[in-house]
């Protein structure tokens, strides 16, 4: 297998902020990411309309990409609120979220849906973060690292290189919760996640990104990361406040400088 990839930390900011909260955020992260450079990717996704503010007020730094909430299943058309994998790449993207379970909570969206959608994404050159999660009642009957497996199995689409997505594990119950797994539930989960993609992708499953999220703070990242098979973290509420996100960054910065 090949070596450790390298993390990626990203920032889901939801349907939240506003001009002037990311014109701020923005302009600090690129300070910040420009006189340190880190060893591990950063992300950025923001609600569509704050798109090309962030894009300028990070002035085309490179240590952070812009990633889509969400893209369609469909190419440019008569599609209503969609957009397009197309459109998020002229907008400046390198990643797009996919099948977060609010959206699929809120729009119903399916596996296959997001096996389309990952698709696209793929297609256009963008990287996919394709995110899975059991709900509580399902991890309760026992059965979370099987749906997880199966969400993966229907959710990945067909691939000739494993940097070309990212799995993000999110237990429902964890996202906005304020509560964490146990860390060794964390630990089985990725590493469950890790052998079901060598099976699947013998060659390249070790290069594949399969980073954590739900609830991850600034002071549980660290334990978080530290974990074989946890390549980073996608992270919501503590994502919004640049202080509290840049400094898990930091963490995820020298736990990987530890390994290099
Ligand atoms: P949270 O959200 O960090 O606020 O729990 C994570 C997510 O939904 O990606």
């Amino acid at each position: 297998m090949s070596k450790r990839p390298r993390p990626l930390v990203a920032a889901n900011w939801k349907m939240n902020g506003t001009r002037s909260s990311a014109r701020t955020w923005g302009e600090t992260m690129s300070v910040r990411t420009l006189s340190n450079a880190l060893e591990c990717d950063i992300v950025v996704s923001p609600p569509m309309p704050l798109f090309d503010l962030v894009f300028q007020a990070l002035a085309q730094n490179e240590a952070i990409s812009l990633c889509g909430q969400d893209c369609a299943s469909r190419g440019n058309g008569p599609h209503t609120g969609d957009t397009s994998a197309e459109m998020l790449v002229e907008a400046g993207c390198r990643y797009v979220l996919v099948g977060h379970s609010e959206r699929r909570r809120d729009h119903g969206e399916s596996n296959a849906v997001v096996k389309a959608k990952a698709t696209r994404a793929v297609t256009h050159g963008l990287v996919p973060i394709i995110c899975v999660g059991e709900s509580q009642a399902q991890r309760e009957a026992g059965r979370a690292t099987q749906v997880v497996r199966s969400q993966i199995g229907r959710s990945l689409p067909d691939l000739t290189s494993g940097i070309d997505v990212v799995i993000a594990y999110e237990p429902v119950w964890a996202i906005g919760t304020g509560r964490l797994p146990e860390l060794a539930e964390i630990s089985e989960m990725h590493d469950s996640i890790r052998n079901y993609l060598i099976r699947r992708a013998q060659t390249w499953a070790g290069d594949i990104r399969i980073i954590y999220g739900g609830s991850v703070k600034a002071i549980n990242a660290g334990k978080i990361m530290r974990l074989q098979n946890v390549n980073g973290c996608l992270v919501g509420g503590a994502s919004l406040d640049e202080d509290d996100f840049w400094s898990i960054c930091i963490t995820c910065d020298n736990l990987q400088r530890s390994h290099i």
